[in-house]
């Protein structure tokens, strides 16, 4: 196992004590991270008191320590997992072949464009969520909103770590420009599109975190493949943070679902709004439109790019093991093509289609949350159900972009498209009464109307802890 520098001014379990160089490098990025961190984190809570864990190994057990601290000290670390010793690319053309511990040469651009794509959507999202405290429906779910902050804040550390210590002085440029782009801003905008609208009401944040950073678990899982070994373990551990924040996303979704059931019940109509809560009907929509911007961001469905990283042992499958075969090669995947105004069925050569064989694994992924949601819905007794609409609905990238499919995947004419549309996605007045119950509630042990308590605390703790202090 690799020792952990706890007091060093940059936690970490990469040796820097020992590479000056890196070190020097990193603590001149420090304080143009914290400026950003204060300028661009959360707005409003910075001198609060948070009940936050903080990573200080890589171990199974016992890898966090919990206590408050206000964010702006809070450390954030540098953390590989553990080598994987005589560890081989396990797919493509490189199959057999030692992990890289440097960046190949032929390999440098791809991993370095890879590495900062990876890298810019954490500051992003963070970014994206900095006005959600001022409406969090209690002091659980604000402390649960930071947790998941100061850590896609050290996902940032982890990428520029790969920066700093493996692509030169490219690397360090990447690195300060990773603080210079501002989620939604006009002349420097965050790299992918989905990042770059605010985050300004709990259902989408929990509806983000439910779909978008599973994408990020399904992007990070494709990335502990590399053959690039330093990405790999990076990346794996990573993955053990952001179960975390998928838990707030699904858990944080399945209380609104129980919430909104038990104000069904209670109202003569079975009318959950009349009782200030959201109808299930609204839920879908959210939910219709969180799955769709994050399919998108697992790119086109025919990729040669995609191929060419399997190939090289860049980029893998998520959980490659678990397949039978990794050569890819002498194998198609089926599926429709747009054609002639409609769609046929077509065959891919398999390593074309890795970015949907990724996009199908997290397909799986959801249903089965999803169905954790149905299942609190069908104990309250109550007949609906939620579904995930079809892979080709409301696409903005790849073969099914801007093409009009419904729910079930059915092609409509632009004019059916234009009066289905407002029973699928989210409208302008779900939006407005979505925004009327974006009221804060922090008093410790009470909660918003519009969602449930959950059953248990953080760690051990009870709901009414004061998880956060204000005062
Ligand atoms: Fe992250
Ligand atoms: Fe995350």
């Amino acid at each position: 196992m690799s020792s952990v520098d706890l007091n060093a001014k940059i936690p970490n379990n990469v040796g820097l004590a020992d590479d000056k160089k890196l070190l020097r490098a990193l603590e001149a990025w420090q304080p143009n991270y914290i400026d950003w961190w204060k300028q661009m984190g959360p707005e409003g809570f910075q001198e609060k008191d948070v009940w936050l864990r903080t990573a200080i190994s890589v171990d199974a057990d016992g890898w966090a320590h919990f206590d408050y601290v206000k964010m702006p000290d809070y450390r954030w670390g540098i953390f590989l997992a553990d080598a994987q010793p005589e560890r081989t690319i396990g797919y493509g053309d490189a199959m057999g072949q030692a992990a890289w511990q440097q960046v190949p040469g032929e390999h440098r651009n791809t991993l370095r464009r890879l590495i900062v794509t990876q890298g810019d959507t954490e500051p992003a999202s963070v970014e994206q969520q900095r006005r959600l405290g001022d409406t969090a429906p209690s002091l659980y779910d604000l402390r649960n909103l930071f947790q998941v902050n100061v850590e896609e804040g050290r996902h940032l550390w982890a990428m520029v770590y790969l920066l700093h210590s493996h692509f030169g002085r490219d690397g360090r440029e990447e690195a300060e420009e990773l603080l210079q782009r501002r989620s939604g801003n006009a002349d420097k905008p965050r790299i992918l599109g989905a990042f770059n609208a605010p985050i300004d009401n709990w259902l989408d944040f929990f509806m983000f975190t439910m779909f978008t950073d599973r994408d990020g678990k399904y992007q990070l899982l494709a990335l502990a493949e590399s053959g690039f070994d330093p990405l790999s373990r990076t990346t794996r551990f990573m993955l053990t943070e952001e179960a975390h924040h998928m838990f707030v996303g699904e858990s944080g979704v399945e209380r609104i679902v129980q919430r909104t059931c038990e104000l069904m019940k209670q109202d003569p109509n079975e009318d959950a709004r009349a009782q200030g809560g959201i109808p299930l009907d609204m839920i879908q929509r959210y939910l219709s439109l969180w799955f769709a911007l994050s399919l998108d961001l697992f790119g086109g469905e025919i990729s040669s790019n995609a191929a060419s990283y399997f190939a090289a042992g860049i980029k893998g499958r998520a959980n490659e093991d678990k397949y039978a075969e990794h050569t890819g090669l002498d194998q198609v995947y089926r599926m429709a093509v747009p054609k002639d105004g409609g769609l046929s069925q077509d065959e891919v050569p398999l390593r074309n289609a890795m970015n949907e064989v990724l996009r199908d694994a997290y397909v799986e992924d959801c249903e089965r949350g999803i169905e954790r949601w149905n299942k609190r819905i069908a104990e309250a007794g109550i007949g609906y159900r939620l579904r995930l609409p079809a892979k080709t609905f409301y696409r903005h990238i790849g073969l099914y972009a801007g093409m009009p499919f419904d729910m079930d995947g059915r092609l409509l004419s632009a004019e059916d498209w234009e009066k289905g549309k407002g029973a699928w996605l989210p409208t302008a007045a779900d939006r407005e009464y979505v925004a009327t119950l974006q009221q804060p509630v922090y008093e410790p042990g009470k909660i918003a109307n519009w969602i449930g308590r959950p059953p248990r605390g953080i760690k051990g703790l009870p709901f009414e802890y004061e998880y956060v202090r204000l005062v």
